[in-house]
């Protein structure tokens, strides 16, 4: 691992061990502070956009509930954490702390009735994030952030309030400027009408943390193409845009898998009279790219402030630990202890690059 991969690992486990121990300490500590320094990624958009699809694209594994209607009821606060290219891969829930799965099915399952256990199996939504952790050889260190579909009417079983408390809960997680936002369009729709880019223009006005997305190139009509979005020319980010195409539903009722959607995803763009010469620069593989290059580019920039907010957590934990004499929770107690001692990994390495040169290369 280059030392940077070891800074966002450690930054990664930091922002776990954070989440763990909730909101001890009332919530505006050194820790908040840090979680908040700590870049994450969102998928914003409307209703079966294909936000869950480009997820699951991004880490390479099928896991994620996905389909027509209103499937991501709750906030899935998603944690890669990479490791040595031997390990197994597997995945952990926060509400589950004792139980690795192996089987990716059974992770989807999971994430299906833990959402049924808050919100019962209704089409009601809850703010109360489910949080997974994925350990594997092939994923970059990253926390990622799946989230309900905007709407604009509530439908049978659902109160009216849904429409503004999804807005709510999706605005309270891409407002705060350590958001990379994914503004999820679907090319198939008029994207002036796009609620992602909407949303994303109003918390982010200068488009530094906005990639636009365009999913489902492949169902606009015959004869119509997307090169006016995908070029830049109706409505121009910051960071180009990518398109996308991602497994249809039928795909997913044949259980196509991930490799060989990829490989589809390829052949589309590459044999495509519109597309082709976008070729390189289009679907999900190279999103991937693009935000692990950017999220780097981010870590790297803000360092110096992380830097010093682990310092303050170092000292805060220290005086913590100091008077764990009191009645505090064993858990918590515990906890604080490997936040101390991940900051004061990040500090050692850290210090030792600075030593060796700059921070951040790949020595
Ligand atoms: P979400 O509601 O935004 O999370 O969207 P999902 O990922 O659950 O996808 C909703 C539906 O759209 C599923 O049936 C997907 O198979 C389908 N879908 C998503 N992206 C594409 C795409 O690029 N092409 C096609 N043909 N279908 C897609
Ligand atoms: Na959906
Ligand atoms: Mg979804």
């Amino acid at each position: 691992m280059t030392t940077m991969e070891s800074l966002i690992g450690l930054v990664n486990r930091i922002q776990r061990a954070c989440t763990v121990l909730g909101d001890y300490g009332g919530g505006d500590n050194a820790f908040s502070s840090l979680w908040e320094a700590l870049p994450s990624v969102a998928v914003v958009g409307g209703q079966s956009s294909g936000k869950s699809s480009v997820l699951e694209s991004i880490v390479g594994r099928d896991f994620l509930p996905r389909g027509s209607g209103i499937v991501t009821r709750r906030p899935l606060v998603l944690q890669l954490h990479k490791t040595d290219q031997a390990s197994q891969e597997y995945a952990e829930f926060l509400h589950l702390p004792k139980r690795r799965f192996t089987d990716f099915a059974m992770v989807r399952k999971e994430i299906q009735d833990e959402t049924d256990r808050v919100t019962g199996k209704t089409k009601q939504i809850s703010p109360v994030p489910i949080h997974l952790s994925i350990y594997s050889p092939n994923v970059v260190n990253l926390t990622l952030i799946d989230l309900p579909g905007l709407t604009k009417v509530a439908v049978e079983g659902q109160p009216e309030s849904i429409v503004q408390d999804i807005e709510t809960m999706v605005r309270s997680y891409v407002e705060k400027p350590n958001c990379i936002i994914l503004a999820i369009s679907p090319a198939n729709q008029d994207i002036a009408t796009s609620d992602a880019i909407k949303l994303a223009r109003e918390v982010d006005p200068s488009g530094d943390r906005t990639f636009g997305v365009l999913t489902k190139l492949d169902l606009m009509d015959k004869g119509t193409n997307a090169l006016d979005v995908l070029e830049g020319r109706s409505y121009r980010l910051q960071h180009p845009w990518v398109g996308i195409v991602n497994r249809s539903q039928a795909d997913i009722n044949k259980n196509v898998d991930m490799i060989v959607a990829r490989r589809k995803e390829r052949e589309y763009f590459a044999t495509s009279p519109d597309y082709g010469h976008l070729a390189s620069k289009m679907g999900s593989e190279y999103l991937a790219k693009l935000l692990s290059q950017h999220l780097e580019s981010v870590i790297r920039a803000r360092i110096p402030s992380i830097t010093s907010l682990i310092n303050k957590s170092i000292d805060e934990l220290e005086s913590e630990m100091d008077h764990l004499g009191r009645p505090i929770a064993l858990d918590a107690g515990a906890q604080l202890y490997t936040i101390l001692e991940l900051c004061r990994a990040f500090d050692r390495i850290f210090k030792e690059h600075l030593d060796g040169g700059r921070p951040g290369g790949d020595r």
